[in-house]
């Protein structure tokens, strides 16, 4: 998830580009660079590390003299953080030039064709083959070039586009990933989100997919991919700057909630083909997936959480031994790793100390490590053996949501991969485990769009002292994320027990009103929720029951029920949970607290 910025017109343009690229820095933040032509060619400079460094490098711009030009913050996909992979990529001439946002999911097939036709790439990034290809088809019209690179590569893109030839034009396109297009009187902009041009114009156009856009100083023309022109009404932007740079929303953590439908189809969508599960990143063979005889996975936190799950799916479906360890128990205790064991780290940011410690003494013990990670580049993706990203774009709110759904999903693929190649499900089984899983985006999308009621629930809860969790199986390690966070946000005291453990112990702190959110997902366990309703009911408790639609039979025991919608038992934890994050969220903010810093935590935690 990049940014991208571009400007044409009477002012200097690297300054501008600058400014609106620091407003996008919260969409990437591990390399930086611009392409600016300056009379006679186009400079580029672009440099690993924060923009701070691109700014250093060229003086604020100042040594980058011209009037257009395109720039970059990336976010890496495709090859590790550095100067070469960086954007603006180019042909060999340096006369074509692109920043990108998004993948090119067809490009190492492309990227093979140019090299037979004498083409040389000098990074790992899918980008730099729009810039080989536009050099491929271009004879001197750079629409015909840029729709005829349109037809060829598939996957999202947002395209900024420079051709030496054409100094006084940019061009730019869009398909599934975001572009606006601004106008003042002093030249027209492009950019990844409105922020980054919100200072120079708040007319803006918004580019539908697979149109093209023709930038001149004074003017801009939109073209169908036939190169057909297209009229467009502008959009006056009323946010102030601050909102903007959230999208509108009032929190990251709100946006990045939001954001969860499209994290779980970029994690899920290039791994399944022709109604199957492709996982290259494994880089192992179906023989050697067959031969793992138990999985250890590791990881802190949240994504500690997603391991919980990961345990019953891939024990439910691939019938495989999974043990979970916190990383921090699992380097000191000196855990016993057998022949044929796999090891598998969880980790968002790709840093967290204890998870990389884990991961040292695994492969110190000679035992291969697969990571689930999301930040390309991190530590832990560079050390582990095999990694599998989780395309969850970054992350702002200390408190994870969408980066926990998307390795939610890399735990479900995985788990139906070893499903396959052991032959633990019929193939039906396994056909309606995918049908369901390309629901899930959907069905998250409606349970957000009932957050009024939520909101209005939690409300009620501000003043809180105790909230419970309870739930079983898959349901216990639902109540596990919901109740941290809960309290990692709002502050309240909050804990999550397995349903029939309660008893033992903590049934005692239920008073009377005392808020116990009990999961009931699974249905054969549903009569055993139930029942545990009923003991916490019996001792005070006000019950808010998360449950399938259908399940009416708990409003016997429930006080307060949120139905979400049906899919298979083993992937209720990506719906059940998106209640449990809203209900946090709104304590959160009934309360007043600062949600997405909350106090003491850290997002990154690189330290033991
Ligand atoms: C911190 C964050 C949590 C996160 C945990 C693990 O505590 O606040 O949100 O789940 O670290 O982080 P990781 O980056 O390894 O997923």
């Amino acid at each position: 998830m990049c940014g991208i910025v571009g400007y044409i017109g009477t002012k200097q343009a690297a300054p501008i580009i600058l400014d609106g690229l620091s407003k996008l820095e919260y969409r990437g933040y591990d390399s930086a660079g611009m392409a600016i032509y300056d009379g006679e060619k186009i400079n580029i400079q672009k440099s690993v590390g924060r923009l701070k460094v691109l700014e250093e490098l060229t003086h604020a711009g100042a040594t980058m003299p011209g009037f257009a030009g395109i720039g970059h913050t990336r976010w890496a996909t495709h090859g590790i953080p550095n100067d070469v992979n960086s954007h603006p990529h180019f042909n060999a001439q340096a006369t074509i030039s692109v920043v990108h946002n998004g993948i090119i999911e067809n490009y190492i097939a492309l990227k093979n064709k140019l090299i037979k036709k004498g083409y040389q790439f000098v990074s790992d990034t899918d980008t730099e083959v729009v810039a080989q290809l536009l050099d491929y088809y271009y004879k001197g019209n750079p629409m015909e070039a840029i729709t005829k690179v349109l037809h060829r590569v598939e996957g999202s893109y947002a395209l900024g586009i420079m051709f030496a030839e054409y100094p006084d034009q940019l061009f730019a396109v869009r398909k599934d990933s975001p572009l606006v297009v601004g106008k003042s009187e002093d030249g027209c902009f492009i950019a990844s989100d409105v922020p980054a041009i919100l200072k120079y114009t708040r007319t803006v156009y918004y580019a539908e997919n697979q149109e093209v856009i023709q930038l001149f100083a004074d003017r801009l023309q939109f073209y169908t991919v036939d190169e057909e022109p297209i009229e467009k009404e502008p959009v006056t932007i009323e946010w102030d700057a601050e909102a903007a740079e959230k999208a509108g929303y009032e929190h990251f953590m709100l946006k990045e909630m939001y954001e969860q439908p499209k994290t779980v189809t970029d994690t899920l969508m290039p791994r399944l083909k022709n109604n199957d599960i492709v996982i290259d990143e494994l880089q192992m063979r179906d023989e050697e997936l067959a031969a793992v005889k138990k999985i250890h996975i590791v990881a802190c936190g949240s994504a500690y959480h997603a391991g919980v799950t990961g345990k019953y799916v891939l024990e439910g479906i691939a019938r495989i031994p999974v043990e979970v360890d916190l990383a921090s128990e699992f380097r000191y205790r000196n855990p016993i790793l057998e022949e044929g064991a796999m090891v598998i780290v969880i980790s968002q940011s790709g840093e967290t100390a204890d998870t990389l410690a884990a991961l040292r003494e695994s492969k110190a013990r000679g035992f291969k490590v697969l990571g689930i990670v999301n930040v390309v580049g991190s530590s832990i993706a560079r050390e582990a053996d095999s990694i599998m990203y989780t395309w969850a774009g970054p992350e702002i709110a200390v408190a994870t949501t969408k980066a926990y759904s998307a390795q939610l999903i890399a735990l479900y693929l995985l788990a139906m991969k070893f499903a396959k190649v052991r032959k633990t499900v019929s193939e039906e089984e396994f056909n309606a485990l995918i049908f369901d899983l390309k629901r899930l985006p959907e069905q998250i999308e409606l349970l957000l769009s009932n957050k009024e009621k939520i909101q209005k629930f939690a409300n009620r809860y501000i003043g809180a002292k105790d909230i419970f969790f309870i739930g079983r199986g898959i349901d216990y390690a639902i109540s596990l994320e919901g109740s941290l966070k809960l309290k990692e946000i709002s502050y309240i005291h909050s804990e999550a027990y397995a349903a029939g453990e309660l008893k033992h112990g903590t049934i005692s702190l239920i008073e009377e009103g005392t808020l116990v959110t009990a999961v009931s997902t699974q249905p054969d366990l549903y009569q055993k929720s139930i029942s545990n309703m009923v003991e916490v009911k019996a001792r005070g408790a006000f019950i808010l029951a998360v449950t399938n639609v259908g399940n009416t039979e708990i409003e016997k025991a429930a006080d307060y029920v949120v139905y979400i919608p049906q899919t298979n038992q083993y992937f209720a934890n990506s719906l059940a949970i998106i209640p449990l994050q809203l209900f946090g969220y709104y304590v959160a903010v009934g309360k007043g607290c600062d949600v997405d810093k909350p106090r003491n935590l850290a997002k990154s935690v690189t330290v033991e």
